[in-house]
């Protein structure tokens, strides 16, 4: 059952969603060479901090840091660490927060300084799957739509999209049903309807979709070894069009 959240819980999760977005934002601008992981999620804390809100990513099922930085071959949540950007890198940072007991979460891929040309098409690729599944988050369509939606932008560009992770829905928990993948067919799934509300989450890979997760029991990454990119919004669905709850642009 997808719930649908009355007009005072939008309203809540939206707040938490404006602090998603604010922090992104800042974040964004120390994305550059030479800082670390460790140093993002530093900045992370203190921005959730600030804004009144904790990370909805700490301790959750034991993670031991505030965002996600999943750098190149890294799918989804890399643990921040000791390691330092540099120039050709692409970086994803996802954020959750927590807000008077509502959720919100986003993500977004970055380049480091001046990246390669196939990196820079994934971005796009990755940037205009999430774009393609949003616009399906309309009432009256099917859930699988936004999946069928993804996989077909992402594959008709020559890329590949991650079958073992998920986007859900959200609010007083940070994943509630249902479940969203970025595959399948479109016309199945339950109907959308006012009021439900989705974190849209594709991962983008430039080879293959299978990925491995690393001793670390957290990082996830592409089999091969090659570049994945990773886009998320929360989405509010309404008679019109799609709500983006996290837009930060
Ligand atoms: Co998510």
């Amino acid at each position: 059952m997808i719930k649908v959240k009355s007009a005072e819980e939008i309203e809540l999760i939206r707040r938490a969603c404006g602090v998603v977005s604010e922090v992104i934002k800042q974040l964004k601008v120390y994305v550059r060479t030479g800082i670390s992981t460790k140093q993002l999620d530093e900045l992370a804390k203190k921005l959730l901090r600030e804004l009144g809100a904790t990370s909805a990513f700490k301790g959750y099922r034991g993670y031991p840091a505030n965002i996600c930085t999943s750098v190149n071959e890294q799918v989804v949540h890399g643990i921040p660490g000791s390691r330092r950007l540099k120039e050709g890198d692409i970086i994803s940072i996802d954020v959750g927060a927590k807000l008077k007991g509502y959720f919100g979460d986003a993500a977004c891929t970055w380049p480091v300084g001046r990246i390669s040309q196939k990196a820079d098409k994934l971005l796009s690729v990755g940037r205009g799957a999430l774009a393609a599944g949003i616009a399906q988050a309309c009432e009256g369509n099917h859930l699988l739509d936004i999946s069928s939606h993804i996989q077909s932008y992402v594959e008709s560009s020559g890329c590949s999209v991650v079958r073992k992770f998920v986007g859900h829905g959200i609010g007083s928990q940070m994943h509630e049903e249902p479940e969203i993948p970025n595959f399948g067919k479109a016309g199945l799934g339950p109907l959308l309807k006012a009021g439900m509300v989705l974190a849209i989450e594709p991962m983008v890979n430039e080879g293959t979709f299978e990925v491995e997760i690393l001793k670390d029991k957290w990082t996830a990454v592409t089999k091969d070894r090659k570049l994945s990119a990773h886009f998320e919004h929360t989405v509010c669905v309404t008679k019109d069009k799609p709500e983006v709850l996290t837009a930060w642009e």
